[in-house]
């Protein structure tokens, strides 16, 4: 007889009517008489498994029948097609099992419904749920068909530093540390490093970690968040647009192709996401203000949006939004003037539908030398630390452009998930630093 394999639940399909060993930690157990319902999980799924007494030992039927929640265990058994099964459309029949590790404290996560800041206090036990398990497989799809978009398009991955000497997004929310005799910040943003890059390799994206030290409490804002900017050279505002519709599309296409279960699980309205198609709408920022006057918004022309204006935006747009040309006093140092109506940047802002808000920035950049010394003065930016950054204008300038989308602010949208704590592993917030 062929040697009995290690299934895991993902794949179990693989297994039908096969004995196999499977390896995990006990979610949830019930019982009925004779028979004992164990669900398992490991990590790639979760699934029923039927233990009827006859099968083991007395004293193993006791003791498995008082397995605490979360202890871990492995069980040897027949894999069965059945579609009325919990979770995954099939089942175990237990013929053996091995117990490895015993809980004998009581498990903080019980299963009942906790508060929210409880649950991110345990979040380190959180993620062993199925809607938190759910929530990272999706993170990781997004994350995979970003890269495999980039890649395909012979975009190359450049890593951009963490500790930076200067400011990219605003002096308001750096993060200070030491560095040595000297000051550093963490890193609100790659972009000015992929600049400098996509001037070496034409096109090029980065995906790292950004920090923002932002006392802002609301659900869409982290204090450490990630970030896939993508920078290339030759490359108008346009065009930018199309790239951010293409990636996001490829996204959501590549989650409902691979992430059916855990979107089902978070009981996911698929139609909303089957409808992201292209092209998407856009919108100028002049309409923009225009059409939030006429809903009661108190927006002033020059004033950035709040939250309330995204959702104003979007109420009524099945697709993600662009709004373009930002007046240049809302918008960072870099962001390059239209130049027919240089009270506005060529930058361009994609707003999420169902109220999610901004989930990508971008735009122009400055390409000319004279014009960034002068924002770098208005801004109050010391120019030393930004010499490299000049050089780029002096030696072989052309147009250029990228964007940033915030990894958490997409998974919360895709996943449909109200606060973007529950879409990044650990959160870090205004309030939060443990787990
Ligand atoms: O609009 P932002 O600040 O743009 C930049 O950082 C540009 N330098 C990007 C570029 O052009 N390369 O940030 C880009 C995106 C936002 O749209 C949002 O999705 C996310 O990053 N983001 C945050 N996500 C969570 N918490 C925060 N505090 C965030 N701040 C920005
Ligand atoms: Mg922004």
């Amino acid at each position: 007889m062929d040697e009995i394999k290690t299934a895991t639940i993902s794949k179990i399909n693989e297994y039908k009517d096969q004995e196999v060993f499977l390896k995990g930690w006990l979610y949830n157990k019930r019982h009925s008489g004779k028979l004992l319902f164990l669900i398992l999980r490991d990590g790639t799924g979760f699934i029923q498994c039927v233990l009827f007494k006859k099968d083991v030992e007395e004293a193993l039927w006791e003791e498995i029948l008082h397995l605490p929640q979360e202890s871990a265990f492995v069980i040897k058994g027949m894999v069965r097609e059945d579609s009325r099964a919990p979770y995954c459309g099939y089942e175990v029949g237990i013929k053996d099992v091995q117990i490895i590790h015993k809980v004998t404290e009581e498990y903080p996560l019980g299963l009942k419904e906790h508060g929210p800041e409880f649950l991110m206090d345990n979040r380190h036990l959180w993620l062993r749920t199925p809607s938190q398990h759910s929530i990272m497989r999706i993170r990781h799809e997004i994350i995979r068909a970003i890269r495999q978009f980039f890649d395909e398009r012979d975009f190359i991955l450049v890593d951009a530093p963490v500790l930076t000497p200067t400011a990219c997004e605003g002096t308001t929310s750096l993060f200070e540390v030491n560095y040595f005799d000297d000051k550093a910040y963490l890193t609100q943003s790659g972009q000015l490093y992929m600049e400098a890059a996509a001037m070496a390799l034409g096109k090029v994206y980065c995906f790292g970690p950004a920090f923002r030290a932002e006392k802002s409490k609301t659900r869409r804002h982290l204090t450490e968040f990630w970030m896939i900017e993508p920078e290339i050279a030759y490359f108008g505002l346009e065009d930018n647009m199309q790239l951010q519709e293409e990636m996001i599309v490829h996204i959501v296409q590549s989650v409902l192709k691979n992430c059916l279960n855990e979107l089902k699980e978070l009981n996911r309205d698929l139609s909303k996401l089957e409808r992201i198609t292209l092209p998407f709408p856009r919108m100028s920022y002049d309409e923009a203000v225009e059409i939030l006057k006429k809903n009661g918004s108190e927006i002033q022309w020059g004033g950035d949006f709040g939250a309330p204006d995204e959702t104003i935006l979007t109420k009524d747009m099945e697709k993600p939004l662009f709004v373009h040309r930002f007046p240049v006093v809302c918008k960072a140092f870099y962001m390059k003037p239209d130049p027919d109506r240089p009270d506005v940047t060529l930058g361009v802002d994609m707003l999420a539908p169902e109220g999610y808000g901004e989930i990508i920035g971008g735009g122009q950049r400055i390409d000319d030398y004279d014009l960034l010394l002068q924002r770098l003065e208005e801004h109050k930016l010391p120019r030393e630390p930004f010499e490299w950054y000049l050089d780029l204008r002096k030696y072989g300038s052309v147009p250029h452009g990228g964007f940033g989308l915030g990894i958490e602010r997409c998974v919360a949208w895709i996943c449909g998930i109200e606060h973007v704590r529950e879409t990044i592993p650990f959160a870090r917030t205004i309030y939060r630093l443990t787990p």
